[in-house]
């Protein structure tokens, strides 16, 4: 048969392999979510860890396109892209690729399919959002990047953009969204004395429908909440960091009285994306969900 005829990762190619490559990717769950995408599909394909330095990030994506491809994570993803031969426009617009292969002409291609992952999980946390959504997000590192696109893309009514270094902000704005008139940076409040756990920004009062946390609050035990919960005024929170429970902001947003969802739902959605462009397939995303759920031991 002709290789048009052989479906992706079915058992007549040649086992393909994948990677992910990141400074520290010791406790990375993309195994856990790939390689049950590849078990629920039967393809024959591997996934493994790769902790990399920066100079090595384009040879071992070369060296892994020509039998599969891969993930990229922190903090490599501009390299990642950098190192491409054909990027995708999400990947020209944030200057982050988180996902690679190889083409069959020995192209290596990438796109950041954390856009894709954004845009997921902000429509089951909001259906129908980032459209026409009012947006406070917070962050200008690599992951609001990916947010911010998505939302411009996606037809938001407006995006402030609040960061802990508002010139962070301000380049993050320039580089992704131009001169869009929707899009603008919120200056960091004072601090109120709050009765509970204190709050690391303070983005001024407003109507919005959606906060997203893009920074990397939450991921240590005792951080401050990215904002005061009871400061969403019902706006719905997403944020993009999850672990082994739902963060303590989520929890807290939801006592407050939002609609909330951590970082876990994104992440599969960014997995599934990459299983998608790897393989040319649908991928088993309830499959993919589940293991994840098993892995960290939650329920939802
Ligand atoms: N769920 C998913 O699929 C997914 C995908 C991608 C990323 N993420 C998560 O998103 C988070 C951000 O990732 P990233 O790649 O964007 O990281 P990054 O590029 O390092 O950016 C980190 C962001 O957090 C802010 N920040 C860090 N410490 C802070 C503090 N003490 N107070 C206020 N702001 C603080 C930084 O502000 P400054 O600009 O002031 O430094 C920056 O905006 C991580 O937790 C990551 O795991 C999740």
């Amino acid at each position: 048969v002709s290789d048009a005829e052989v479906p992706p990762g079915s058992a007549s190619r040649p086992p393909r392999l994948f990677a992910l490559l990141g400074g520290r990717v010791e406790h990375s769950l993309s195994p856990v979510l790939h390689r049950a995408a590849f078990d629920a599909l039967g393809a024959q394909a591997s996934y493994g860890l790769l902790a990399v330095e920066g100079e090595e990030v384009g040879p071992v994506m070369r060296a892994l396109a020509r039998q599969g491809g891969g993930n990229v994570t922190l903090p490599h993803k501009g390299k990642a892209a950098a190192a491409l031969d054909r990027a995708s426009g999400a990947v020209r617009a944030t200057g982050s690729c988180n996902c690679f292969w190889g083409e069959e002409d020995g192209t290596l291609a990438g796109d950041n399919t954390d856009v894709e992952g954004f845009l997921e999980a902000a429509g089951a946390l909001l259906p129908g959002a980032p459209e026409r959504a009012r947006i406070l997000l917070l962050g200008a590192g690599g992951a609001a990047r990916a947010v911010l696109h998505a939302c411009l893309g996606e037809g938001a009514a407006s995006v402030e953009v609040l960061d802990r270094t508002p010139a962070r902000a301000r380049g993050m704005i320039r580089e992704v969204g131009g001169d869009d008139p929707r899009v603008r940076v919120v200056e960091n409040g004072p601090g109120r004395e709050e009765g509970g756990r204190r709050a690391a920004l303070h983005p001024p009062p407003g109507a919005r429908d959606l906060v997203v946390n893009a920074t990397s609050l939450g991921l240590g035990p005792g951080d401050p909440f990215p904002v005061d919960p009871a400061a969403l005024g019902g706006a719905a929170a997403l944020d993009l960091v999850y672990g082994e429970r739902e963060t303590a902001w989520v929890r807290a947003a939801r006592e407050a009285g939002s609609e909330a969802a951590d970082g876990l739902g994104m992440l599969v959605a960014q997995a599934a994306a990459s299983v998608r462009r790897w393989l040319g397939v649908e991928p088993p995303i309830g499959a993919m969900r589940a293991a994840a759920l098993r892995a960290t031991g939650r329920d939802r």
